[in-house]
């Protein structure tokens, strides 16, 4: 049987998808925007074959099992069943950042793995049919299967066929930096798939989210059509503010927030006030990033390099979307 190996970048999105219609399928409640990062990424190889008396997951040098292993193997069986083979699998991933922190390490994963098990099964899909997979493994990582500056349409249709990533603008089209100051690097407690279900079903500020979501959306379409920072950096920190807002309003609350987030928050709002344009953004973690341009991020990056409860500075430009590598990781 074959073997393919794939690299996947991050993304973080500039207005958040929080909440799903329905779990099995991985569709959203609300579109989605997001900037696809070079320099966080994750490489994954994939070998059917006989020989393999079950599934071998290893993440990072270390041998998967439990819940992990089972959402790995999950997805290899829709692929299995998409290739009609039986064959068991071996599945060695590396990401070049830490796991499960809020960089989004779940995006870049299904993304690769989406890629590298199709390949390797024999499959050769196209980016929209990449994208609605890797969907069913974590909802954002069918944004990393494209690159730049990508949409996903969060779609009608019962079965999900229309629900997937596009790409707004490719990655040379505009020069920013996403720069990712690591608060910390554990592991979160509350997962995003539990949290945003508990969200759906019990934050009484949820309608207001949908409400609104529309007009981030077209903001920040707009801001990116028009390489305008202010426009896009504004509507991504109101958005990202907006979903903090929902999470801490949900029953149990859900606060990802840690001092060092408040510290960076507020050294964003006085760079803004030193006339730099700096905006944050926050996913489901304590973590914060910051959207500029190019020719701002030495200065941001200085800043925060400097300050000691900052564990990590990791400056990202625009990246390109799922793609298959020659060099095997086994
Ligand atoms: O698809 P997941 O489970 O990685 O959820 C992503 C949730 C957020 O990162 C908070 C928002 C987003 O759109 O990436």
């Amino acid at each position: 049987m074959m073997k393919s190996t794939a690299i996947a970048n991050s993304n973080i999105a500039l207005i958040k998808y929080w909440g799903k219609r329905d779990q099995n399928l991985f569709l959203p409640q609300n579109s989605s925007i997001s900037m696809t990062l070079d320099g966080l990424n994750t490489t994954t190889t994939v070998e059917f074959d006989s020989k393999y008396k079950e599934d071998e997951v290893v993440i990072n040098g270390k041998r998967a099992e439990g819940k992990v292993k089972d959402k790995i193997t999950r997805h290899i069986d829709i692929i299995r069943k998409k290739a009609g083979i039986t064959e068991r699998a071996k599945i060695v991933t590396q990401n070049n950042f830490p796991t499960a922190a809020g960089l989004a390490s779940s995006a870049s994963g299904f993304a690769a793995l989406t890629l590298a098990s199709s390949r390797a099964a024999g499959l050769d899909l196209n980016e929209k049919e990449l994208s609605i997979l890797s969907r069913m493994g974590s909802g954002s990582a069918c944004r990393s299967v494209v690159g730049g500056f990508v949409k996903w349409v969060k779609g009608r249709e019962k079965d999900g066929s229309d629900s997937y990533a596009i790409q707004l603008a490719p990655p040379d089209w505009w020069d920013i930096r996403m720069i990712v100051l690591v608060i910390e690097s554990g592991e979160k407690k509350i997962k995003s798939r539990a949290g945003m279900q508990k969200t759906v079903e019990t934050c009484p500020y949820y309608r207001c989210w949908l409400d609104t979501i529309e007009n981030d959306i077209e903001e920040v379409e707009k801001g990116i059509k028009e390489r305008d920072i202010e426009l896009v950096g504004q509507a991504a920190e109101r958005n990202a503010l907006k979903m903090h807002a929902l999470m801490f309003t949900t029953i149990p609350p859900i606060i990802y927030w840690k001092p060092e987030t408040i510290k960076a928050i507020e050294e964003v709002f006085k760079m803004r006030e030193e006339g730099i344009k700096a905006y944050f953004t926050m996913d489901a973690g304590p973590n914060v990033k910051i959207l500029c341009t190019s020719n701002e991020s030495e200065k941001v990056r200085k800043v925060f390099e400097s300050r000691e409860y900052i564990k990590q500075v990791i400056v990202c430009p625009p990246g390109e979307g799922v793609r298959e590598v020659n060099e095997h990781l086994f």
